[in-house]
């Protein structure tokens, strides 16, 4: 609590004084240096990852959710999007189930909890409708594919038979239970599936975020190591 509250950037200055005052008083002098020793501690340590992970990221890559619906998988997603090093998540969310602003979202428990932090990591942005997201994303020149259990639009692949090196690449998850809308798919450039041999009609998204955006990242991987190498070698 204490310490929550020295954080809070609401507060004053005389307030701050006030609660960092109190703080000593209730945890003693000690206690509360080594709060701060740790805090530090965790900066340096999150900075140091940050550096190490940087060349690992995919540059131009975005997962966009359409209408999802459960907390519980846009956290998932959040996070699958983080440990996989895709750059961005946009949301079109028409229900305003989101705040507007990523820092909103990065202070809502909810969110933080579900995606274990990715959010703070990961820019993630909401957009009201189909429509709003798919004229940002071709005004920035991203291609956008789609996904589905189903065989959709005109160009179907199977995930690992896909080409995923475009330079600015906008990936395609649809809502739980409708799938992905048409109009995605009219504006995509084809649709991907990942095989599946059970009884059962689809994956979950988070798990299908998982399994599709590993491949897609991990062909960019290879793609960015090779163009560094053969620009290395001119
Ligand atoms: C639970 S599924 C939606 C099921 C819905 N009844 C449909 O027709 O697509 C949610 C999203 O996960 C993705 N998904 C699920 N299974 C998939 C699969 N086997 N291949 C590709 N994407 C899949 C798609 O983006 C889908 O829109």
């Amino acid at each position: 609590m204490p310490v929550s509250l020295i954080k809070s950037k609401d507060i004053g200055h005389q307030s701050c004084q006030f609660a960092l005052v109190f703080a000593a008083h209730v945890l003693g002098v000690n206690k509360l240096s080594e709060i701060f020793e740790n805090m530090e501690v965790n900066k340096s340590n999150a900075r140091k990852r940050a550096d190490e992970i940087k060349s690992y990221r995919c540059k131009n890559l975005i997962a966009v959710l359409e209408y999802p619906m459960d907390m519980k998988n846009i956290g998932a997603v959040i996070r699958n999007v983080n440990a996989l090093g895709v750059e961005k998540t946009y949301i079109v969310d028409p229900r305003n189930s989101l705040p507007d602003d990523w820092q909103e979202m990065r202070e809502r428990k909810s969110l933080s909890k579900l995606s274990v932090s990715a959010i703070k990591w990961s820019f993630v942005k909401r957009f009201n409708s189909t429509e709003k997201c798919l004229a940002h994303l071709e005004m920035n020149r991203f291609v956008s594919i789609v996904t589905s259990p189903h065989v959709k639009g005109k160009d179907n692949f199977i995930l690992h038979e896909a080409d995923y090196t475009q330079p600015k690449l906008a990936v395609w998850f649809g809502n739980e239970s409708r799938g992905i809308s048409d109009l995605a798919v009219e504006s995509s450039t084809f649709c991907v599936s990942i095989p599946m041999f059970g009884m059962i009609e689809s994956l979950n998204l988070g798990t299908t975020s998982g399994i599709v955006l590993y491949e897609v990242t991990k062909q960019r991987r290879e793609y960015q190591k090779k163009y560094k190498r053969a620009n290395r070698g001119t």
